[in-house]
């Protein structure tokens, strides 16, 4: 069966060539998926960002149709950082963060940088047709550091919002909230704070609603590790709001502890933050609602600055990969957004590999698992490197020696058994679906060139493996 000749993945989205990290601009317009990306085209080590785009119809085949926004004008020439996308009659606006490193001996955190929201709008959705600055670091009150960035847009009762994620010079995360009638002029409504310090610096914020549930989405830096929790060098992960912090007359949680929190902060709950993913390699999740209506949510599969950041996919002039786009679900009963690969990657379903009671397949490059236990014991081995280990509460993720680079152990304390998984697993990426998309753990996965593809299970799990095709990435 297949060898593994090069860690080019065949289900997940790659950087034509060199570097990419956050999803951006998502959105769909006229059946028309458009996947943005932060991209350095040039380097697989990351250096002055674009956006690159790949569009798709199906989510099974893509076009890469290049470099859709470069650093162009005075007010982006650092970088054309992440936002958001959305789709305004026929037109897709983007909003962004255009980042500028003035010259000088400066910290770039508290002074020295221009974080700036420029909108780019786009008539055929391939190319950008012009781009206009929205704000700048004098809009941003005033205990604001330069670190105000990716804007999420979107649209309730006739008015626009808008998210950025901040770091106070004090050194605190924190959300802030504007408002707009026409999506080009912009007011300060609020910010969203929690109770105590959570982390210096919130990334990526989005705010959306599921099955009347407002979830607000933010990827927290600074948070010390724990063994069931934070345990990556950033995280990602959100929380359940009882109302809508875009509405003025809602006060927030009451409990306010922090110094330095304004009368006009929203507060919420720190510990009632929940992780995304809790494999090695999520962060940045961006959501947007499709036209059939689904809220889908995609994440990068990598941590900015971690020091394992030292993928073999370099050597190929690579690195980095986007998840799977997600369906996200609200559950109800447990208070929690479930997630689960849009129904459309089941068309890649091509026949089952037979395996025998020592669980012992033999595999194709690409394939999917999907069992179930009745005790939740058991583990399964892929490619005698990685270890997915189910003891009753507690699951692991574990490389075995250096096949990590640099990574060693994820661990989840669950509310229950595993009881179902589904698998998806790419020449060099693994997604884990836990009971019904509770819990997700995602991670590049680099087994040995010229390796047949191994998979050893034991314990309590009755599977069925099924061969993959291939998605169709046109460059
Ligand atoms: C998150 C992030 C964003 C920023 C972008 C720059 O990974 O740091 O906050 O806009 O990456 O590439």
């Amino acid at each position: 069966m297949d060898k593994i000749k090069s860690y080019i993945p065949k289900l997940h989205i790659m950087p034509p060539t060199g570097w990419l990290n956050d999803p951006n601009g998502l959105c769909q317009l006229g059946g028309l998926y458009h996947i943005f990306f932060q991209y350095s085209p040039d380097t697989p080590l990351g250096a002055l960002k674009s956006w690159g785009q790949y569009i798709t119809k199906d989510f099974l085949t893509y076009e890469y149709t290049g470099e859709y926004m470069k650093p162009d004008i005075p007010e982006d020439k650092d970088g054309v950082y992440s936002g958001c996308g959305l789709v305004h009659g026929n037109e897709i606006y983007t909003y962004y963060t255009g980042n500028v490193k003035m010259e000088g001996d400066y910290d770039y955190v508290y002074k020295g940088r221009g974080h700036n929201v420029i909108l780019g709008r786009s008539r055929d959705g391939i190319h950008c047709d012009d781009k206009k600055v929205l704000l700048t670091n004098n809009d941003y009150p005033s205990n604001m550091s330069c670190h105000v960035r990716d804007p999420k847009v979107f649209k309730q009762d006739d008015k626009y919002y808008m998210v950025l994620g901040a770091r106070t010079n004090e050194d605190a995360g924190c959300v802030m909230i504007y408002s707009s009638e026409d999506m080009f002029n912009w007011e300060f409504e609020r910010f969203v704070d929690s109770a105590d310090r959570f982390g210096f610096m919130w990334e990526c914020p989005d705010l959306f609603t599921l099955a009347d549930k407002h979830i607000l989405s933010f990827s927290p830096q600074g948070l010390d590790a724990e063994e069931y929790r934070y345990q990556n060098l950033f995280q990602s992960g959100y929380m359940v709001l009882d109302d809508k912090p875009w509405d003025m007359n809602c006060k927030g949680f009451s409990d306010r502890k922090r110094e330095g929190i304004s009368p006009a902060s929203y507060v919420v709950d720190e510990n009632k933050f929940t992780e995304w993913d809790m494999g090695f390699d999520f962060y940045a999740p961006q959501s947007f609602v499709d036209e059939k209506g689904r809220t889908i949510l995609i994440g990068w599969m990598g941590i900015p600055g971690a020091d394992y950041d030292h993928d073999p996919s370099i050597e190929e002039g690579w690195q980095h990969m986007l998840t799977l786009p997600r369906v996200l679900t609200y559950d109800n009963t447990l208070g929690i957004v479930r997630q689960n690969p849009v129904e459309e990657i089941q068309n890649l379903r091509d026949g089952v590999v037979a395996g025998d009671m020592d669980g012992n397949y033999d595999l194709p490059g690409i394939y999917e698992l999907a069992g179930k236990s009745a005790t939740g014991f058991f583990e399964i081995i892929f490619d005698s490197s990685l270890v997915f280990k189910a003891d009753d509460r507690e699951v692991s993720l574990k490389f075995a020696g250096d096949t990590g680079y640099g990574r060693s152990i994820r661990k989840i304390k669950m509310s229950c058994k595993v009881q179902n998984i589904r698998i998806i697993s790419d020449v060099s990426a693994v997604e884990i679906y836990i009971n019904d998309g509770q819990y997700v753990m995602t991670t590049k996965h680099y087994p040995k060139k010229d390796m047949k593809r191994e998979l050893k299970i034991t314990g309590d799990m009755d599977l069925t493996c099924y061969k993959l095709k291939s998605m169709v990435f046109k460059k």
